[in-house]
Formats: C-alpha cells, structure tokens, sequence
C-alpha cells in the first residue's frame, strides 16, 4: 500500500503529509482481549489454529441502483473449502456488517465434506460483532486431515464508507455513475464475504461478478468467461494464485482501458472514460513495462500473473493498493495529462506505481505472517520504488530523492521518545485499530532507509542475491522478518565477505529499538562515539540494546572518498583515521547511505561551513543537504547553537541544485511555523527574500516563467524559487503571479500557466485576492476533469487569508458533495497551516471531533494525520493546555489510530515551547545582523 498524499508537493503554505493511517471502527476500543481463550475463542481475536482454508469459491452481485429504503446492497453466496488441523468443534470464520440468510439447516452455514465423509450437525450459528466472526458451533467433531466446505449466503452494505467492497460515484456527460469497487487490506475482506481474514490463511479464490450488461467486471485473475441474462451479465475469473485475503480486489465499473503487451503479461491501465479518450492513461501504460521488467530482473522471478491491471479510482482512502493483479490508485497517483499535470505528478505516478508493482513479489508472492512486521513490507516496497522509479526514468536522478524525501522526513519523527521500533512484538498487534496504526511514517520511510543502509552495506548484488533466494523459498507462503535476515546471511557466506556481525545482529539494533544515533566526530582526536539522538532529552527509555547500533559510516576527508565503511561496534572509539590537521576536514555519511545524523567538534564545522562558502560542489551534492538538515536539528536538540543552523544556509544565494535548496526550505519551514505570528518575522522574511533572489533571477533569465528548464530537478527548484520569491514579498513575483492568474480568470477556458508552476501560482494569487479569486478557483476545482488539477486548486484554496472563506472550506469538508470524504483531512490540516488557519481549524477539529470519529467511521478521515496537521504550530502554555482538555474530554470516545499521534503532538507541543524561550532572542538578532547583498529590482 501506498501511503497517502502529499495535497501539492509545491503548494506554499507547505506540505501535508498523511502518516498513512486511517479511520477506524470506533465500537472496538474498549475491549482489549486479546489471549486465547481455549472456552470461548470467539471472544480472541486472532483466530484459532485449528482450520485452514484452501480455496473459496465466491459469487456477488453489487447492485448499481439503490433498493426502496435508498440503500445500495450486494448479496453474495461463497463456498470455501478449508483442512482441519487439530480437531474441533468449533467453525470460526471472520465476517464483519454482512447478513446472513438460514439455510435449510436453520442455521447461518452448511457444512459439507467430500466423499461421503460424515458431518457434524450445525448446534448453533451466530455473529460476534466485536470480534467480527461468524461462529458456528457443531454437534460432533471436525477430524484431523479432513477437508469439509462450508456454505454461506449473505447480504451486504455497498456503501460509500472505502472499506471493503464500497461503491464510488462520479459523474461523466451529465449522467452519475457507480463504480463498484473494493479496498480489502488490511481487515475488510470480512465485510464483503466470509472468511478466514489473517494474511497467513493463504488460499485460492474462485471470483464470479454478476453485474449489469455493458460494465465491466474485473478482479485479480484475468476474465476467462462472459454470460449474458437478460439484464446481467455473469463474468467469472481464472483463480487467483494462493494468496492472502487482504490482496483480493473486485470492480464492476463503466470504464474503458488502454492495453499493451509486455512479455507473456497483458497490461491494462482503466479509468474513466473521458480520462482515458484524453490518454491520462498512456503515461502509466508507458512504464508499467519497463518496471515490471525492472522488477523481474531485480528478483530474478518472472512476474507470477498473466496480466496486470491498474486501475484510477474517483474514491479511494490510500494513496494505492497493491492487490494482486488488479492493483487500485488514487486518481491522482495513476493518471497524467501531459498538457496540465506537472512534473512533480508525473513522479508520483511512476514512484507509485513501481511502489505497488514491486509488492507483486515482495508482499504478495511471500507474504510476511503478520501486521507487527508492516515494516518489512511498506519498507521495503518504498526502497526499491527509487530504484523502479529511475529505471523508468533515469535523467531524474530518482535515488537521491530518497534522502529528502523519506530520510529526512523520518528523522523528524524517530528523533521524538514517543516514538516506536519498526517492529512489534506479535501479541501487541491485534484490534484491528492496532494494525491500521503500523501504517506509519516509520514503516514506510524508516523501513526504507534501513533496508538502502542494508543494501549498501553488503553491495546491491550481494543484497539481491539472499533477496531472491528468500523469495523462491518461500514463494506463495509466509515468513518471519529473520527469514530474510537468513537468505542475506547465507549469501553474504557465499561471497565470502566478512561483517562484523551476522545481518541479524546488526539489523535487530536497527529493528527492534526505536530512534537512530547521532555520531560524534572530533577531529582534533579521531574519536568517533555514538548517542541515542533525541529531541528532548528523556532519561527513562528502555531498549533491548541500551541504544548501541552497529553503525557502517561511508566517510571522506577533503582529499578523497574512502573506499570501505569504517564500522563503529560501541558507544567509542578511539584512533579511527578521523583526526586532521591544518585546514582538512572529515565529512562522515557520504551520500546518508547510513541510518544516522553526524555532528563534529567545532573547528570542523566551520572547516566545512568554509568548504561550503569557497566551493560547495567539493562537498557531493546529498551531503550538501545533510550538513543542513542535521545542523538545524542539533539545534533542534540543544547539541549546536541556532545560529550554528542558520550559518549552513548563508551559502545558498551560490546554490542552484534542488536537494539542498529543498533540504534548507523544509527546515526553515519549522522556523515559519514557530516564528510566523512573533516580531521575528519581518527580519526573517528579509533573509530568506535576499537568500533567494539570485535564484529567482537565474531562473528568470534561464527558462522563464512560461517557460520550465530541462532538468528534472531543475524544474522543482524552479517552483522553490518562485514559492520563495513570492512569499517573503518579492514584488517582481506577486505581480507576475497575479497577472498570470487575472489572464486566466479573464479567459477561463484558456489557462496559460504552466503545469508545474499552477500550484504555487494558484496559492500565491489566492492568498493575494480576496472573495473573487476565491470563487474563481472554487468554480474551476468542481469543473476540474483532470484529478491532478482538482488536487492543486484544492489546496490552493486553502492560501486565502480571508477567514470567513475559510471558514465556509472547513464547513465543506463534513459535506461529502462539497469536499469528497477522501480530501476532508488534507484540507483541514492544509487550512491548519495557513497562518490565519491554524486558529479556525483547530476550533473546527475540537467542535466536530465526536461527530467525526463516530459518524464517519471506517476510512473516512486519517486521524492520526489530522491532529499532527492541526496541531503542527503549537508553541505556547495556552495551546498545550488546550491539547491536554482535548485528551481529557474526550478520552472516553477515544482517539483509535490517532492515539500515537497525539501523545506525538502533546511532546512536541512541550519541545516547542521551550525552543522558543530558548532560541527566539538569537534567532532574532542573528537575522537581523545578516549582510547578504540586497539585490535591486529594475
Ligand atoms: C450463488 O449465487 C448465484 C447467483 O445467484 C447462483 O447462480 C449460484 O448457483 C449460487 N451458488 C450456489 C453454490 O448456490
Ligand atoms: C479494453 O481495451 C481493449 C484494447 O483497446 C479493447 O479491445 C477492449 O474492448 C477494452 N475493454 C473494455 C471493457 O473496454
Ligand atoms: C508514451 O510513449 C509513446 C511512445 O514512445 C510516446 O509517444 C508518448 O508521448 C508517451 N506518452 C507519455 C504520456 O509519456
Ligand atoms: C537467476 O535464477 C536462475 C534460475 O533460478 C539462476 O540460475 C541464476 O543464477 C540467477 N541469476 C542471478 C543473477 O542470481
Ligand atoms: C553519491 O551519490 C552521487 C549521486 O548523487 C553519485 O554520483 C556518487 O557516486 C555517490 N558517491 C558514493 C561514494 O557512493
Ligand atoms: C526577468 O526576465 C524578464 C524577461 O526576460 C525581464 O524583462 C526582467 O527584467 C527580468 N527581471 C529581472 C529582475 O531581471
Ligand atoms: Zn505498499
């Protein structure tokens, strides 16, 4: 699964990102039982061991139209055939909002077994809503080695909830259309037919659709037969290879597609029709070839389907998920119009799509036993979507993305004591709450930075070499983390390479506690020594490990790259090679392969500072991001002074690369948050207006602004440049903004701005106009066809400064006609960020939390997101009070996968409190002093 959605990675008041958590069953968190109780096991909710499913043969029939009472229903039946393992009188299947119709047997099942083998009659039948089973309890016993079937027949809600098989409207020519669709992963499958619902109860499924004649039906395997009744038509498919439930995925939709032919595998890209007409479809159909070659080589496995199916989806929670053979997008994430989508959303889409295509193997062909490991999984598919992503693309330099993109972002959150380890233990993940809440920034990018860490250590060969082992071995089954740990141990022995440790030591460092190290440097002794880097300090921690990693640094000094990483094994060491003289510096990290921060004794910063200031291109390009971001947050944690930070930008007005740039952007963000609404901000606003000029004049004279360069990075720092300009008051910029946007709003069907630079041109001329502007862009985000365009005025209509239009947005989002369900907590927390947001969207949050949270239910706002969104800015005694009521008040509804992300916002709100009382003086003083040339408009 893809993790959900940056709203406009340019948009000016800043990015949201969505921790990829979700909603959730707001019945289930005051039951806690989780033991296996051996007299009522339906009260558990793991399943027992007893039985273990085969294949299923399943057959439902959404209905398109609602029934008299204005539902939208399905019925289904479903066979599934299972073993039993240890003999039982118990059938515990997982069924969750479904109806069951009673058989002859006057019971909600029929049991069967083949061979005139004999059953046990049905005792008694019923639904533990709670735990979400269909039981039925049996008057004999099952027997060891046997296989029995059970049937079922049942009713189900298709409701607009984006969970399970749900229905999804849009509409085309006039005419309102359903999609019928489904999102099984990771407990839905239950809520659309009986079964056994744990990704380790692999098994076949047989999948007919019954659906009105002239859709089309799809599910994972490909089509193998259409029968047409009078209205219906049934459309049955080739079963699927064994795998796990949450993978299922089923569609009865209005869509057209674009087909090619990779190898022995169909490719079919479906969406709307008109998006399609519009070839929105072709870029995707473009590099989904090329990716899953990629990927076949990579693994060293053929693709295991015969075909591949993406499809766009007008209502979808995630970002993307990966179910086998018919994988499901956000509009947004597949489709691409080369005329109005930009740059940045062609990257999404080709990162996505390698993200979900690489779980085709890795995720779906082996499958890890539980969701205490969503790490893993997340992870790894993250990793390895850089590596899809530029074979798809290789002028983008996609790899270096990953530092700023997934590295630096996850420090921010691994750097706070509430923070976890990427894995749990087993018995700690199981209400269905729990499992949604490993979807999280740690799974995703943390997971992804150990495993680049892990690759570079041992070499990409060696790393795909025990990677592919691990994949034939355990190919349609299931496995433990340690599995892969075993594969790559044994190809390391095949190489002959020694480690200091086995790959499982000194993974399990990495595992099994949270946070990372910050490495100290002193270059004055050539010690290296190791610390648990935290924000605020918290003495109470506990780690299996005592917060002691095994740490390979990738180093260089100012006359060469070493060759090997230099292991550091302990808290210290001493005579590493890192002492210096004169005027040589040691920079340690080269190219953040590794999982850490570094820090120096002071005679070596200001050699780099130096470096930097005469010739930054010395210092290689990632790194040049690195001595940024880890200076700002060794500020952040008292270890460096502010000033120090502030000190690594002053050498950007000679920086034209994007990484860097980006890198000291997302940090001063934090300053913006903290500083926006205090007397530093006018001198702030100075700096970062002269810092950027020379920027903003290179690209004027270069490309333009109707114009965009080359380089792929070069157009996203063009954005930066214009962002930058345009907020800290260039004028030259806000009036180019602002005629651009006035041409438009002048010829509303012509719109000449470029696609990259609408986001930024749109926020900008919002926030500068009043009411007019605003209904202009409103009008356009209901007529957008394109979901990219939609996305980007979305967001742009959250840079008003007007309150009451503000306030009318926050309104729209609790109106599913308004604001689909989908968008509501990207425009909360993109409102929260506005300067004159943050206010009204709290107050919004705090007044509709109850409603929200019961009424919405299952997939409908990310909580989790929402309140880190919300609460991102706060920074004074009033606001933390006001966080603590919110706990109090309504702790007794709770907060479910929102819980983390609070106590998140409690220490963070604390952190920056004292940050300001600590930091606000010099921080002022040190802008104020700043001499950079001032730069003179003509
Ligand atoms: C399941 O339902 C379909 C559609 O109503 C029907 O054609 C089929 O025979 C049913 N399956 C069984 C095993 O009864
Ligand atoms: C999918 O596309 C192929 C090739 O363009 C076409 O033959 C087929 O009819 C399309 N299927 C549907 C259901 O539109
Ligand atoms: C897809 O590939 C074709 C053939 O190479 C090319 O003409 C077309 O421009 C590409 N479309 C997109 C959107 O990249
Ligand atoms: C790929 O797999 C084949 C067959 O399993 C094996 O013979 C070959 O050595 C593998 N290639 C690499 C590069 O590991
Ligand atoms: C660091 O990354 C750059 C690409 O940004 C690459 O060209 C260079 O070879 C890498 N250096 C090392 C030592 O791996
Ligand atoms: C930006 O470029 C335009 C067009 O070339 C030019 O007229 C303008 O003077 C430039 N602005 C500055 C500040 O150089
Ligand atoms: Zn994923």
């Amino acid at each position: 699964m893809a993790k959900c959605c940056r709203v406009s990675k340019w948009c000016v008041i800043g990015v949201v990102v969505a921790l990829g958590a979700v909603a959730t069953i707001a019945a289930l968190w005051t039951i806690t039982l989780t033991g296996n109780d051996t007299t009522t096991p339906w009260t558990s909710y793991r399943l027992p061991t007893t039985l273990v499913p085969l294949q299923y043969t399943v057959t439902l029939w959404p209905r398109l139209t609602p029934d008299p009472n204005d539902l939208y229903l399905f019925t289904g039946n479903s066979t599934v055939e299972f073993e039993c393992v240890e003999e039982t009188d118990l059938i515990l299947i997982h069924s969750n909002k479904l109806n069951y119709d009673v058989l002859h047997n006057k019971h909600f099942g029929l049991l069967s077994a083949q061979d005139g083998v004999l059953v046990p009659g049905v005792r008694s039948s019923w639904l533990e809503r709670t735990t979400q089973y269909l039981v039925l309890q049996l008057n004999g016993m099952l027997v060891s080695g046997q296989r029995y079937r059970l049937y079922t027949e049942f009713t189900g809600e298709l409701a607009d909830d984006l969970a399970g098989f749900y229905r999804s409207e849009y509409v085309e020519d006039g005419l309102r259309k359903i999609v019928a669709t489904s999102q099984m992963h990771p407990t839905h499958a239950r809520k659309t037919f009986p079964c056994f619902d744990e990704p380790a109860m692999k098994a076949v499924f047989h999948i007919t659709l019954i659906h009105p004649r002239g859709t089309t039906a799809l599910s994972n395997g490909l089509e193998t037969s259409h029968i047409d009744g009078v209205d219906v038509t049934r459309t049955t498919f080739e079963p699927t290879k064994k795998m796990s439930s949450y993978l299922l995925a089923l569609v009865v939709c209005d869509y057209s597609n674009r087909t090619t032919q990779q190898g022995d595998t169909l490719i079919r890209i479906w969406a709307r029709r008109k998006a399609i007409e519009e070839g929105q479809g072709d870029y995707a159909l473009n590099v989904t070839g090329p990716i899953l070659d990629f990927f076949q080589e990579y693994y060293n496995i053929t693709y295991p389907l015969s075909k591949s199916d993406q499809i766009a989806l007008p209502d979808f929670y995630f970002g993307a998920m990966e179910n086998w053979g018919l994988v499901t997008y956000r509009e947004t994430n597949l489709l691409y119009d080369p005329l109005t989508s930009s740059s940045g959303n062609r990257e999404t889409a080709v990162k996505m799509i390698a993200h979900e295509l690489a779980h085709m193997w890795f995720g779906n062909l082996v499958t890890l036993r539980w969701w205490n490991e969503v790490w893993l999984n997340e992870g790894f598919a993250s990793y390895v979507a850089y590596l899809g992503a530029d074979k798809a693309e290789p002028s983008w330099s996609m790899k270096d993305l990953i530092v700023l993109d997934d590295i630096h972002r996850v420090f921010a959150v691994d750097a706070l004591a509430s923070s976890h380890p990427l894995s749990s233990f087993e018995d700690s993940i199981v209400l269905p709450h729990k499992i949604v809440e490993q979807f999280d920034a740690i799974s995703y990018s943390k997971g992804a930075a150990v495993l680049r860490m892990l690759s570079d250590m041992l070499s990409e060969k060696m790393f795909v070499q025990g990677l592919s082992s691990y994949l034939n071995h355990f190919a349609y089954g299931n496995t433990v983390g340690k599995d892969l740990w075993e594969h790559l141990q044994m190809a390391v022995q095949l190489n002959k390479v020694v480690l200091p440790a086995t790959v499982e030591d000194i993974m399990n460092r990495w595992v099994l506690q949270m946070g990372f190290p910050v490495v100290t440097i002193d270059t004055t002794t050539g010690t290296v020594s190791q610390k648990h880097f935290l924000l605020s300090p918290e003495p109470d921690l506990k780690s299996p490990y005592n917060y002691e990693w095994l740490i390979p640094i990738r180093w260089m000094n100012s006359k060469e790259v070493q060759k090997d990483p230099w292991w550091l094994l302990h808290n210290r060491a001493e005579n590493t090679g890192m002492k210096t003289t004169g005027d040589e510096w040691v920079l340690a990290n080269v190219n953040v392969t590794g999982y850490y921060r570094v820090h120096y004794d002071r005679g070596n910063w200001d050699k780099l500072l130096g470096q930097l200031r005469a010739d930054h291109r010395v210092i290689p390009l990632i790194n040049r991001a690195q001595l940024v971001d880890d200076a700002f947050n060794l500020a952040r944690a008292n270890i460096v002074p502010s000033t120090q930070a502030l000190q690594t930008t002053v050498y950007l007005s000679a920086e034209r690369e994007y990484i860097p740039w980006q890198s000291a952007l997302d940090n001063m963000q934090y300053y913006y948050l903290m500083l926006d609404r205090t007397d530093v901000y006018g001198p702030m606003q100075d700096y970062m207006r002269n810092l950027v000029t020379p920027l903003y004049l290179y690209f004027n004279a270069t490309s333009g602004w109707t114009d965009v360069p080359e380089g792929h990075m070069d157009q996203y720092n063009q954005v930066n440049a214009v962002h930058m300009a345009c907020s800290t008051g260039l004028e030259e910029c806000q009036n180019l903004t602002t005629s651009l946007f006035r041409q438009w709003m002048d010829n509303a069907t012509h719109n000449m701005i470029h696609a990259n630079l609408r986001s930024v041109v749109y926020c900008s001329a919002v926030a500068a106009g009043g009411a007019k502007e605003w209904e202009f862009g409103w009008s356009q985000f209901k007529n957008a066809t394109l979901a990219s365009e939609a996305s980007k005025l979305m967001s742009a209509l959250t840079c008003t400064r007007d309150k009451k239009l503000l306030e009318k947005f926050l309104s729209y989002t609790l109106q599913p006609t308004m604001i689909r369900k989908q968008d509501a907590t990207a425009v909360i927390t993109s409102i929260a960020s506005n300067r004159e947001g943050q206010g009204l969207a709290w107050d919004f949050v705090r007044d509709n939390w109850n409603y929200m949270f019961t009424q919405y239910g299952v997939g409908s706002f990310n909580f989790a997101a929402l309140i880190s969104g919300v609460t991102a800015r706060f920074s004074t005694a009033a606001e933390l009070q006001q966080l603590v009521e919110f706990r109090g008040k309504n702790s007794a509804a709770g907060f479910g996968s929102a819980e983390l992300a609070l106590e998140q916002a409690l220490e963070r709100t604390e952190a920056n409190i004292l940050w300001l009382q600590q930091n606000k003086h010099n921080v002022l003083q040190w802008f104020t002093n700043q001499t950079l040339p001032h730069y003179h408009m003509v």
